[in-house]
Order: C-alpha cells, then structure tokens, then sequence
C-alpha cells in the first residue's frame, strides 16, 4: 500500500512538474495502474459524448488556419517541441517506466524516438516535394503538390505510450495537419503529459491556433467516434489485428484512409555461418525486451540443425539470469512486468496450449507473486517446438520464444513465411547467398528484413510497418509522410492551342 502510493505521489510531482492541470489525472473515475506494483497511480476522466464532438470541432477548425502556415513554420512548431523533450526526457522517460513498466534505458529510448521523429520533420518541413512531370502535349506542364490532408485520428497502445503518437503527429503537424490522440486507457497518463508539452511547445511558437493537438481520453467508444467521424480523413491505429479489423471495415466504410500497424509474430533464421554471439545478444535484446511487449518482438526462432544445440543451449543460460523486477527498484533489471492479469493470463493459457503440443519449455513462471498480488512479473519462457503448430501461429503479447530446427533453407523461408502476420524479420547469416535471398523478392515477406540484427529496435529513419494481417501501414520515415497528405496533379497549359491527351480531337467547329 505504502509502496503504491508513493509511486502515486511520484506521478502526481512529474505530471506537475510537465504542467498537466492536477484535475486531469487527480479527478476522473478511470483507474490508471501502475504494472510494476499494479497499484492505483492517479484517476482520469473519460471524454464524454459532448467534448468528443467540442475536441473534432475544434481540431476541423484549427486545420483551416494551420494548413495555411507555411511548412517550414509549421516545422519551428515541431522543432520547438523536439525541445520540451529534450528537457523533459529524464522525467518523461520515468513516467513511461512507470506506467508501462519498461526498464529504465528503454524508458528513455522511447522518448529519444520522439526526439528524433521531430527532427526528421523539422527537416521534413522544408523538403515536401511534388514531381514535376514531362507533359506529351506542345506547351505544357504537369506538376504534383502535396496539400495537407485535415484533422488525424491517432489511436495508441500501451507498449509504445508516446513515441508511436509522434511518429505520426510530428508528421502531422508539419504536413499542416491537426491531430486528435486517443490513447490506450492502460497508458492515458504518458499522453497528458505529452500533450501538456506540447502546450509550451504552442505557447513559446506563438500564433498556432487553439485544437491542433488534442487528447481524447477514453475507450473503445472514443476509437470508435474517431473512425466514424466524416471530417477526419485518416486514422492511424496501432494494436492487435482484432482491433484492426473493426477500425479497419469502420474507415473503409466511409473511404478514409487508415494506417494499420497490427500484430507481429516476427521471426529470424540463424544460418550455419552466423556469428553465434552476436546473433544470440540480437535474440536475447528482441525476445525478452520490454518483456516480450513489442510489436516487434522476436517470437520465432529458426536454428540451423549444426548451430541449434549450441546456440539453444547458450540461450537457457541467458534466460536463466537475465533479470526479472521491479525496473523502478533495480537498475540491473531487464525484463520488467506485463502489462497487466489479461496479458499473464493470456501467457499462461498459450504455455498449456504449447505444453499439451509437446513444446520444451523452460521458464514462463511467475515471479514475486507475494511481493506484488496485483503486479504480473514472469520469467521469461524458451519453448523447443518441432513443428510451427498451434500457437506458434500467432501473437501472445508475452515473452515467449518458440525455437525450432530446419536443415534446408528454402523450407526454413516456407515456414517463415508460412504465418498470418508479416511484420519483421531476421537473418543471421555471413553467406551472401543466403543474405541476398533473404531481402528478394522470393525472401522475407514482412515489411522489415533485417540482417545480423534482430527484428526489433527499429531507427525512425525508415518507414514502419508491415504486410498481411499486420495491417499494411507505414508510419515515420521515408516517404511515409504522403500518408498525411493529399497529392493534387495539375496541367497547366501556357500555350493558345487546346491539344487533348491521347491524341483526342474533339472540334467544335
Ligand atoms: C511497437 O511495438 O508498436 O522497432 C513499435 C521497434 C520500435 C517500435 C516498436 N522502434 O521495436
């Protein structure tokens, strides 16, 4: 009890201290934990129907004077931002522990992601380039601008609470956007937070006007509001592929455009020339971070039959003493809670699954049950399969790693591929063939193929996302940015001659 409200008390100062308005976390009837002792850290209140339609409103009139602003104007905001973060990153990065549980370095790395996002659009801001096209007709011209696009739905999970808003609403705001975030309901305080900086990056940028940048706090109903709402033509949804397949029918519906980031179950193949240490601390990073909770995560694991005694057995020692805790109480922690009893529970439910399928498991129990009743911490599980069956097939949001041996490597991609989702990948490998195979055509399938890496911990430089059932977005770098546009081709004749396309004559006499 003592322990929970201190962590209370200490959210209550860094939301403070961020300059959240204390009735915004102090005064609602949703319960807002902490997964590291599962005790209450503040209350907040939902949007009700009627500030759900005041925050649309609002950010469908601010979208009418802000795509006006010149780009890179609209980059200074963003610029501006990039600097609250800089200076709020220790305690933003500890509000993130907090209420996602993330050790400390993964804590401050997800803000460092948002840091970085907002520099890519600041540079971003003074390079939205259209084409200009050959026109085949005398005295023409073809051009293409990209104009900003309206107000943005961005709806959040808990694993990422703040860095995947920004992957979009940096490139938002600078595509002359305006952004509406609904947060996930286990992580609503991270994103006061982020919305209480934006408010000094607004207020020290001037004239930005009122709605740019709002937070809807709430559930499925608020995702809901924003996917139904004819004036917001995009939404950007991370979460499970269930989830996706209600946001995604809902904006189909209604023509708008969707950014689908939904589940992984990522893979990577360990070759017989592969570096074996490197490749096992790639592994250990993508499996057992951020307790198993990324999209990312590295979920199958397909060994070489030369290399597989070696490197499984190199790997149960690293299960064995990688670190489970409290990340809050202990530095040398590596793998901090799941997020909360559904999550255990659905871990626990695929480990009898597996084990009823013959799966070899070492680890998945629970640990410091007595300390902390309401907090799920468990030791992270090494399952040996020998078939990709049952729930080697799909995502269970928890650290489980299912190895399994191949000996021929066309079949090894077969069973790569052979899975719903298609979001990263790996190859561990120093044979060229094997590598370039791997990033063809006829090679990984995901929308991430990465070599003598893992699949996760990706930089946002390069565009995010992936196939199949994950959903087919791409959100920060790149070129994703024209998600958050609309492209307009223009002709412009400057000739006296009316020549028609495609050769057409069309005279009227
Ligand atoms: C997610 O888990 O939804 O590549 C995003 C990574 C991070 C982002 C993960 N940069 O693992």
């Amino acid at each position: 009890m003592a322990r929970s409200s201190n962590l209370a008390q200490e959210t209550a100062s860094i939301l403070q201290h961020l300059g959240v308005d204390r009735r915004l976390y102090q005064e609602g009837i949703r319960t807002v934990r902490s997964p590291t002792t599962g005790g209450t850290i503040a209350n907040v209140q939902d949007a009700d129907a009627v500030a759900m339609g005041n925050v649309i409103d609002n950010a469908v009139h601010a979208f009418k004077t802000w795509r006006l602003v010149p780009a890179p104007r609209r980059g200074e905001l963003v610029r501006l931002l990039g600097e609250e973060l800089r200076a709020a990153k220790d305690e933003l990065g500890r509000l993130v522990m907090i209420e996602a549980g993330k050790i400390a370095s993964e804590g401050r790395g997800e803000v460092q992601e948002m840091i970085d996002i907002c520099d890519f659009a600041v540079g971003l801001s003074r390079q939205l380039y259209g084409l200009t096209i050959a026109s085949e007709r005398l005295a023409h011209r073809m051009m293409e601008q990209w104009h900003p696009l309206g107000p943005i739905g961005v709806i959040t999970t808990f694993n990422f609470p703040v860095a995947v808003w920004a992957w979009n609403a940096a490139l938002a705001v600078v595509c002359g956007d305006t952004v509406i975030w609904k947060p996930s309901e286990k992580t609503p305080l991270t994103a006061l937070a982020v919305q209480a900086l934006v408010a000094r990056a607004v207020e020290k940028f001037g004239d930005a006007p009122h709605g740019l940048s709002a937070v809807l706090i709430g559930d499925r109903d608020a995702a809901t509001r924003l996917t139904d709402d004819p004036r917001v033509p995009l939404v950007s949804a991370t979460g499970s592929t269930r989830m996706g397949r209600t946001v995604g029918p809902h904006l189909a519906q209604r023509f708008a455009r969707a950014i689908l980031e939904l589940g992984g179950n990522n893979a990577a193949v360990v070759c017989p020339s592969a570096n074996l240490e490197l490749a096992l601390r790639a592994i250990a990073f993508a499996a057992i971070g951020t307790a198993g909770q990324r999209c990312t995560t590295l979920r199958r694991l397909f060994v070489h039959r030369h290399v597989y005694a070696a490197l499984v057995e190199r790997l149960k020692q690293v299960y064995a003493t990688a670190r489970v805790g409290n990340p809050l109480e202990d530095d040398s922690v590596l793998i901090g809670p799941l997020i909360d009893e559904a999550a255990f529970a659905a871990m626990q439910a695929t480990l009898s699954e597996v084990h009823a399928l013959g799966g070899k498991i070492t680890g998945g129990d629970r640990c410091y049950a007595e300390r902390y009743p309401t907090a799920y911490y468990v030791q992270p599980a090494l399952i040996e399969m020998a078939e990709q069956i049952g729930p080697v097939m799909r995502e269970t949001f928890a650290p489980l790693l299912y190895v399994m041996p191949y000996t021929d490597f066309d079949q090894v991609i077969e069973l790569h591929n052979g899975v719903s989702q298609g979001l990263a990948s790996s190859i561990f490998s120093n044979d060229v063939r094997e590598v370039e195979y791997f990033l063809s055509a006829a090679g990984s399938d995901c929308g991430i193929v990465n070599v003598n890496i893992g699949p996760s911990g990706a930089e946002i430089g390069g565009a995010f996302g992936g196939e199949k059932e994950t959903g087919g977005g791409r959100e920060a770098g790149s070129d994703a940015w024209k998600n958050y546009m609309r492209r307009v081709t223009s002709t412009i004749n400057f000739g006296s001659e009316l020549p028609l396309a495609q050769g057409v004559r069309f005279d009227i006499g």
